[in-house]
């Protein structure tokens, strides 16, 4: 049975978004993060506001007790802000904790029970050293079954990535046209982790190399990068480390008010016209790897709310934690046909210049993914482009319908939002 989407009781705005750098910060916390992406939500008001107006917070976490000790996450961010004694609530849904924390801070204003609310999302995870994340991570997917069986999330991608190349003949070598999207579009996000292109990467390398006198490596282009294996190693088969995002400190903030509220904020709104939410089986109990059907359920459901079709979406923000869940999700949306996502991005038309960019954030695989931060951290992608303030990878032209799909775990959870300009 699938449970139907109903339309919003009222109309709700996105009045400020922001975020701090994501990248690794040893010297910090996940407080220090939050006040950073507070400050630059508040920043981006137009017509300034007075934090004291917010009436409640929902905050996207994964784990702070495993990455970093601390419980309790939400009141600790509300008093890092400034913001009690007001309701602070944690949300959590694994790598969708923030895009489930937005829809949190949506229902409630529908709801009438607030007008002004404060959706965001942190997580720290650079703390722990690599071993240790994979474990923290781990415990999304199903601890009786797949964990015990040795999955780790590259391997879980891995197994749905070589189900859709045994189906759809895809190769290794179209996914490396995603990451390489991707890095172009976060070399221009000044917010990125690995904000560079992979040309420029190998630059890099070759410099540091001759600094400290090492054998020079002599790639004749970016093709040849990534097939090295010493450059590129391999992390779980077909996958391997620039297909994968990395790990990730950040934190991301949203201002949500009332629509009839809006104007108070800003003349230049974004509204938030559909969500959808779904879960599903994990993954060993599916009948198929090559498509999340969460993200098929939550899309139509946004769609429907929203009153529009995918063909309506100018652009999206979606979940690439390894470049075939990007792949994937093109099709989960519906902008593609089952099998044709890999070649979409093959010709380009995912490219910011194409006629359906997709991650112009640089997405979590070169912007970074501090898991509870993403889903909220696209948000903020979202309200940049649709407004024309997206810098050097602003997209060209109107941008009057935008969505961000953000999945937890493999899709166990997904949840989609769509963006209006009026
Ligand atoms: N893409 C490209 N380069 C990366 C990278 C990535 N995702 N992650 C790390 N690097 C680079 C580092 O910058 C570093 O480069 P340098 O030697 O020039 O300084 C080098 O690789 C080693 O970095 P390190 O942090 O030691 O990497 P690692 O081997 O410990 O971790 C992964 C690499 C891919 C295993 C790790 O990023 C990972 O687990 N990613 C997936 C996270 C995940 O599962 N998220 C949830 C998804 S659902």
């Amino acid at each position: 049975m699938v449970i139907g989407s109903k339309s919003l009781s009222r109309g709700v705005a996105m009045v400020g978004a922001g975020m701090c750098k994501f990248g690794a910060f040893p010297d910090k916390t996940s407080r220090d993060v939050f006040v950073e992406a507070f400050k630059d939500m508040r920043q981006s008001v137009d017509k300034g506001f007075d934090p004291e107006a917010i009436e409640t917070l929902y905050i996207g976490n994964y784990s702070s007790d495993l990455f970093e000790g601390q419980g309790h996450t939400a009141p600790i961010m509300a008093d890092s802000v400034g913001l009690t004694p007001r309701p602070a609530v944690r949300v959590e849904d694994a790598c969708a904790s923030g895009g489930v924390a937005l829809r949190q801070g949506i229902m409630a204003i529908a709801s009438g029970l607030y007008d002004i609310v404060l959706a965001g999302g942190v997580e720290r995870m650079t703390k722990l050293p690599t071993a240790q994340v994979t474990d923290t991570l781990g415990t999304a997917g199903d601890i009786l079954y797949e964990i015990p069986a040795g999955f780790t999330f590259p391997g879980f991608y891995a197994a749905m990535a070589t189900a859709y190349m045994h189906k759809y003949g895809m190769t290794p070598e179209h996914l490396m046209h995603v990451a390489i999207k991707n890095h172009n579009n976060g070399a221009l996000n000044p917010k990125a982790q690995f904000g560079v292109t992979i040309p420029a990467w190998m630059q890099g390398r070759i410099e540091a190399a001759k600094k400290k006198n090492k054998p020079v490596p002599t790639w004749k282009d970016e093709w040849e990068f990534l097939h090295d294996d010493a450059a590129n190693p391999m992390v779980a088969w077909p996958l391997r480390l620039f297909d994968c995002s990395p790990i990730t400190d950040g934190a991301a903030c949203v201002l949500l008010v009332a629509q009839e509220r809006a104007r108070e904020f800003t003349d230049n709104p974004v509204y938030l016209v559909g969500s959808g939410q779904a879960s599903d089986v994990a993954l060993h109990d599916r009948d198929d790897l090559t498509a999340i059907r969460a993200a098929q359920i939550a899309s139509q459901r946004a769609y429907e709310m929203a009153g529009v079709k995918a063909s309506d979406i100018r652009i999206a923000e979606v979940h690439d934690c390894f470049t075939i869940a990007e792949v994937i999700a093109t099709e989960d949306l519906g902008f593609f046909k089952p099998g044709e996502g890999f070649r979409m991005a093959e010709d380009g038309v995912t490219a910011r210049e194409g006629a359906r960019p997709v991650n112009t954030s640089g997405g979590l695989k070169s912007k970074g993914h501090p898991v509870g931060a993403s889903g909220v951290a696209q948000a903020v992608e979202i309200w940049k482009q649709m407004r024309g303030q997206a810098g050097e990878r602003q997209v060209k032209g109107d941008i009057p319908l935008a969505l961000t799909h953000n999945v937890g775990a493999t899709g166990s959870t997904c949840v989609v939002h769509i963006y209006e300009r009026r």
